[in-house]
């Protein structure tokens, strides 16, 4: 079959890596793919959302299935597109349709659906300009921290965690008065919860659901999880605290009422679920959904994920995922970023990196985020520039695989963190 990937980050060069070693692949494309993904099948140049360039590709290229990498083409319909088009019904869209993207589109939308059916999340409070007195009134009912979000689609800048009474009545009325345009008009005011985090993806059908490795991502840019937040330094599989006690609470508590709710209100839901869970005294409880992989966990989840990924896809989009099994590599699996000095505030781009050949050698697995090809040369491209992957029979020996290729690689003002799992 021919696949279609959308998307161009790590997140996506690990999914093509993984999608490339099905059998069942005849060509794969990767929109718009970076330097990374080229090496393993097509780039073409559409962007990830650009439906109707993506549907005169699809048909000429006669695509099977469409992977979708990132939100945002979820949040705008993709799924619908194509499959209410007669044109292009016969192609499998791995994502959720657009009211199912509401999950992670609207925050409000996520907390009302988690309140329905009585999913563990924070308590809150939906403001808009109209209720804003009863937003600050619900503030006072909070202690510190005060925990305030954007209610859509912020690109991971939408939320803020503030320490006084004062500051999160100031942001509140700045959010609403158009902070993040469009996007804060709305804004979710939640209890913050004292716990650590991890992230659970299940596979959905829209009956059945299988949970890939549970995976936890450093977000902060310094260590000990100081500074500011960035788009992922790390990422360690499996949890140690996610053991099968707290496990079976997820399933019971968020994972199946979340799918019979899709179900109940039908909303129809045919690819990857992220329950960014938060683990408060030994009880999950629910800190956001996402409707797509996580990056940078999916650079470490995919490494054990032993079965035919394209394999479960095509269970994903029949309907009868029950029927495919979910084989995973018992071993950890950790992944270490590379990223560009002053990242996430300013940082240059354009430097050449070296020793990629060397570490594309070692026992690692190399993939591209922000890179490009400037006159034959792979230069940095981006903040995030590099993950590098490493399997271990322990996160110590995974971690110590990955430090030894980010030595391997240079370019001008190289920084990553050196405590990844260092809460673990
Ligand atoms: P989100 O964009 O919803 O993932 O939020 C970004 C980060 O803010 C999360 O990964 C958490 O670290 C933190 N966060 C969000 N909501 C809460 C909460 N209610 N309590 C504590 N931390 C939170
Ligand atoms: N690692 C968090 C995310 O992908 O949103």
């Amino acid at each position: 079959m021919n696949v279609l990937l959308l998307g161009s980050g790590g997140r996506e060069h690990a999914l093509a890596w993984k999608i490339a070693q099905s059998p069942k692949v005849e060509k794969l494309y990767i929109a718009p793919g970076n330097a990374g993904t080229a090496s393993l099948g097509e780039n073409p140049d559409i962007e990830a959302t650009d439906f109707e360039a993506l549907k005169i590709f699809a048909l000429e290229r006669a695509i099977d299935m469409i992977v979708v990498g990132p939100e945002d083409p979820l949040v705008k319909g993709i799924y619908d597109f194509f499959t209410g088009d007669i044109a292009t019904r016969h192609i499998a869209i791995i994502g959720p349709s657009a009211q199912g993207a509401q999950l992670e589109g609207s925050k409000a939308f996520a907390k009302e659906f988690m309140r329905r059916y009585n999913i563990p999340t924070a308590r809150y409070l939906s403001v808009t300009k109209e209720n804003m007195e009863e937003g600050m009134a619900f503030l006072e009912t909070l202690e510190v921290p005060y925990v305030l979000k954007a209610d859509g689609l912020c690109a991971g800048k939408g939320v803020l965690i503030l320490p006084t009474l004062e500051d999160a009545r100031y942001e509140l009325n700045a959010m609403l008065n158009g902070m993040f345009g469009q996007a804060s008009a709305m804004v979710v005011i939640e209890e913050f919860l004292d716990g650590i985090e991890c992230s659970v993806f299940a596979l959905t059908d829209g009956d059945h659901y299988k949970i890939l490795p549970v995976a936890k991502d450093y977000k902060r840019i310094g260590e000990g999880d100081t500074g500011l937040n960035t788009g992922g330094m790390g990422s360690v599989t499996p949890v140690s605290f996610a053991d099968e006690e707290f496990m079976e609470k997820v399933r019971e508590r968020i994972v199946e009422p979340t799918i019979d709710g899709l179900k109940e209100e039908h909303i129809t839901y045919k690819g990857f679920i992220f329950f960014g869970l938060i683990n408060v005294k030994g009880e999950p409880m629910v800190i956001e959904y996402n409707v797509r992989m996580g990056d940078p966990e999916t650079e470490s989840v995919m490494l054990r994920v032993e079965s035919d990924l394209i394999e479960l896809l095509e269970g994903v989009n029949a309907g009868n995922l029950d029927e495919k099994e979910l084989v995973v590599d018992p071993r950890t699996a950790t992944c270490v970023f590379l990223v560009s000095g002053g990242y996430p505030e300013s940082y240059e781009k354009g430097y050449p990196i070296t020793g990629l050949n060397l570490a594309e050698a070692s026992d690692s697995i190399i993939f591209h985020s922000g890179t490009r090809m400037k006159d034959g040369y792979t230069v940095t491209d981006g903040g995030r520039v590099i993950a590098i992957s490493s399997y271990g029979e322990t996160k110590e020996e995974a971690l110590k695989q990955c430090y030894k290729v980010a030595n391997m690689i240079g370019f001008e003002d190289k920084y990553y963190r050196k405590d990844i799992g260092f809460d673990l």
